[in-house]
Order: structure tokens, then sequence, then C-alpha cells
């Protein structure tokens, strides 16, 4: 019969990983004495630069310095933004890294400078001390009564724990028969149970067990027994930021709406509560501030009020360090009729440690390409990144970049495994870069709407 299958469709199940413009950048790719290794961490060239970005990380981890503001100015594409997420990446989990684009401001439902200050304080961490009370123990037997009747009747259980002195035992609820199911807990584990969250950690398998080969598989991790009484306190070590236990502690919000992003503004009765609880702590030497990084992209978007805001902010006790990063040269200050370098505020560029970026050399640009083919997984001959550098040198290497993503799918549609010259030539053709678009809309502008330009005005596309 036509149309009915006789077959299942088999479909090839293929991961999917999104690759994004800077998914490369893995760090500074820098040595132990800050000095740029040519090509290190997904990162080429630009060097001077790096290293100024390497010596601010090291005075940011040796806590040195805070409410300092970094600039890093330099031409579209010479990579600002790769050298903030170098930073990021080489900054590590405990320190925390907040990042914004400044045309992002303009588009919350929340004033600007809340949602400035928010940036401020997801910027901040908290190292906060805690002492908890841990149940560790391995586990003896573990014994879970099933209800006569099948039904909603909760299940109750109990669980044999035992150190090298001593062996207990625990009645469970629910809940933890739960979480001990989840974690596939079974005798012969050593494991810690949280007392205040009733959190179950699996530590590992008994050594004594080593010997039971059954059921495990090639990764289990043996443990020593351990020791001493079943009870004990720990000192557990975490790092919040300000904003999250902004949030958490806003009784309108919740801490659920950490989840949703969608925090709303935060009264200021609750931060001042805050900043008060943390400084109490500090002094109980309960609490360290780890003051992070906030990263502000295309800063010139900022308009004068978000400058003022900063400069004040900047001042405060708790302030992280700030980076800014700009492509734009002299140009107005957004919402004032004056001019300044970047379209920064003087004041505010006098508090500004600036890091120069340069455009690339030939060979810079090949290697980024090299760098790029290999992330996207793409092959290609020689020749056709000769001329992929060529086009990036004459173009822009952003426009470059963009070409080895289309000229792979138009090798692909040869079958060929390989990206050639004369795929990169097509997608050439096919998209256009900004100067070729330029030239085209001088030559025909009439046809377009809103034309106002003669083209002796337009200023050729330097960058
Ligand atoms: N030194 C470098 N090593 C490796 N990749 C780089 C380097 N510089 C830039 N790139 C990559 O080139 C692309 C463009 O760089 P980036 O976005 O950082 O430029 P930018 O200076 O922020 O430009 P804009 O002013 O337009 O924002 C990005 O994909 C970036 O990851
Ligand atoms: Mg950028």
């Amino acid at each position: 019969m036509a149309g009915v299958k006789t077959t299942p469709e088999i479909k090839e199940i293929t991961k999917i990983e999104r690759i994004g413009a800077h998914s490369h950048i893995r760090g500074l790719g820098l040595d132990d004495t800050l000095e740029a290794r040519a090509v290190s961490q997904g990162m080429v060239g630009q060097k001077e630069a790096r290293r100024a970005a390497g010596v601010i990380l090291k005075m940011i981890q040796a806590g040195q310095i805070a409410g300092r503001a970094i600039l890093l100015a330099g031409q579209p594409g010479t990579g600002k933004t790769a050298i903030a997420m170098g930073m990021a990446k080489a900054l590590g989990e405990e320190t925390p890294f907040a990042m914004m684009a400044a045309s992002e401001l303009f588009s919350l439902e929340m004033s600007k400078t809340e949602a400035l200050t928010q940036a401020f304080r997801k910027a901040i961490g908290v190292r906060i001390k805690e002492e908890t009370e841990i149940i560790e123990g391995e586990v003896v037997e573990i014994e879970i009564d099933r209800p006569a009747t099948t039904g909603s009747a909760a299940k109750t259980g109990k669980v044999t724990l035992k150190t090298t002195e001593m062996e207990t035992i625990y009645d469970l609820g629910q809940k933890m028969i739960e979480s001990l199911q989840k974690e596939k807990v079974q005798a012969g584990d050593v494991i810690a149970i949280d007392k205040a969250s009733g959190r179950i950690s699996k530590l590992g398998r008994s050594f004594a067990r080593s010997r039971d080969y059954d059921a495990m598989g090639p990764a289990t991790k043996f443990v020593q027994c351990p020791e001493g009484e079943l009870q004990k306190r720990k000192e557990v070590v975490h790092v919040v930021t300000l904003h999250e236990i902004d949030v958490i502690n806003s009784r309108s919000q919740g801490f659920l709406a950490l989840f949703a992003g969608d925090t709303g503004e935060i009264r200021s009765e609750v931060r001042e509560q805050i900043d008060g609880k943390v400084a109490e702590w500090r002094e109980e030497g309960k609490a360290d501030i780890v003051p992070g990084v906030l990263f502000i992209d295309e800063v010139h978007m900022l308009d004068i009020e978000c400058f003022s805001f900063l400069n004040r902010a900047l001042e405060n006790d708790l302030a992280p360090i700030v980076v800014v990063a700009t492509n734009r040269g002299i140009t107005k200050i957004r919402g004032t009729n004056y001019k300044s370098p970047h379209g920064i505020p003087i004041d505010l560029l006098d508090r500004l440690l600036i890091i120069q970026t340069k455009p690339y050399s030939e060979e810079e640009l090949r290697l980024i390409i090299d760098i790029r083919c290999e992330e996207e997984d793409v092959e290609m001959s020689d020749d056709a990144k000769e001329l992929l550098t060529k086009i990036g040198t004459e173009t822009s290497l952003r426009y470059a970049m963009q070409l080895i993503t289309s000229s792979y799918l138009i090798a692909k549609r040869r079958k060929a495994a390989e990206v050639d010259i004369e795929d990169v030539s097509k997608s050439y053709s096919l998209f256009v870069d900004v100067k070729r678009s330029t030239q085209f809309l001088i030559e025909y502008q009439d046809q377009y709407m809103f034309n106002e330009i003669k083209a002796s005005e337009v200023q050729p596309m330097e960058s």
C-alpha cells in the first residue's frame, strides 16, 4: 500500500552545540611572568593589551584594588570584548564577573540607575563561612518499609550508619528515602547528610567493600570509613553575590526570581539592611568581601545620568572593578550636546586606566581564522585560508569570520569535505561586506528611503 510505513524511521541524533563569537577564548594566554604567549588559550597577538589586562587581573586576585575602572579602547573588531571574556575565564569560579552592554539599560522595566545598581551588586561577592552539622558514615543497611496497603501512605524506613568507632540507626522520612533512592545509595557507600537541609551526598564507596566488584563501574571512588563520631560540625565556605542576597531577602521577590531573571526593582531599605548585616558578618569574621568585575560593553551608549552614577558608585566602599569598552572616537556624550573622547565625560575618563587595542597584522588574522576554523569544526584548504586572510585585511576580521560558516555550507552543498578557494569566493560574492555595500548605496541612493547623504559626504569606513 502506498504511503504506509513498514519500518520505523530512524533519525540520527546529533549533538547540537551552538558556537558563539567568543567560544574559542579560554583565557588571556599569559605565562607566569604575565607575558602574552603568541598563541595561547584561543588568543592571538594584541600582546600589550593582554598583558595589561593580566596585570589588572593579578591586582584583582590579590584584592589590592577596588573601585577602579579600566577602559578598553580600540577600533571595531580588535578584540576588546574578547579580552574581557578572557579575563572572565581567567578569574575562576570564586570571583564574580558580571557582564552587560550599555544599551541594555534602555530596554528594562526599571530605572537606569536601579539596573546599574543591580549590575554593581552582581559583581561583588560575599564569601560566607558557615558551620553546619552533618552526619557522615558508611551505610551498613537501608531498610524501607513498604506500606501494606498500596496507596498514599507515606513510606518509612531506617538507615544504619557506622564509623570506625560507632554504629547508629536513624529513622527515615519520606523525603530522605526519596533522596537516598535518587542518589542510588546502597550498603557500603560512605555518605554525608546535611542536618539542616537534609541533603545527601555520596562521598564514595568504602574500601572495606572494594572486594565485591559486582555492581561497580570503573569510575567508582573508594574512601575510608569515617572515624570518630557520626555527627560532626563542618565549616563550609561559599560565595554569593550581594545581588543574590538582595533578591533572596526582598520579600516581594523571593529567591525564585533569581531563576526567572525577572527581579524588578529592589527597595533601598532592603539593600541598606543587607549592607549592615554583611558589615556585621565581616566584623565577626564570618564573611569576607570578594570584589569582582563588572564589564560594561559599548560604554558610549550610557548617557550623562549613568556616567554620573558611575562616578559616584566607584567611590563606594563596596565597589567592584569596572571594565568598560568602546570603539568610538571623539563623539557626543549621550544626553548632552558636548563632545568628548570616546563619548565619555572628562571627569570619568580621568578615573580610568586606558588599555588600547590595535588592528591585527595579516599573520595574526590568519592565526585567528585558523583557530575559528578549528572551533567551528571546518576543514579548510591552505589556499582558501590565504584568500580569507586577504579578504580580512581588505574588509574586517569579523566579515572574514562570518565567511567561514557560509563557505562551509557552500562546500557542503557540493559534497566536499574541505572548504576550498571556490567556496570562499562564492561566499564573498553572495554576502557583501560594508565597503561594497556602501559603494552600492552611493551608486543607487535615489532608490532608497530616507536618503539624505550625498556621495561626497560619505566617509570611507576605516576600521
Ligand atoms: N586577539 C584575538 N585572538 C583571538 N580571537 C580574537 C582576538 N581578537 C578578536 N578576536 C575575535 O574576533 C572577533 C571580533 O573581536 P571582538 O568582538 O572582541 O572585537 P571588539 O574590539 O569588541 O569590537 P567592537 O568594537 O566592534 O565591539 C570575536 O569573535 C573575537 O573573539
Ligand atoms: Mg565588542
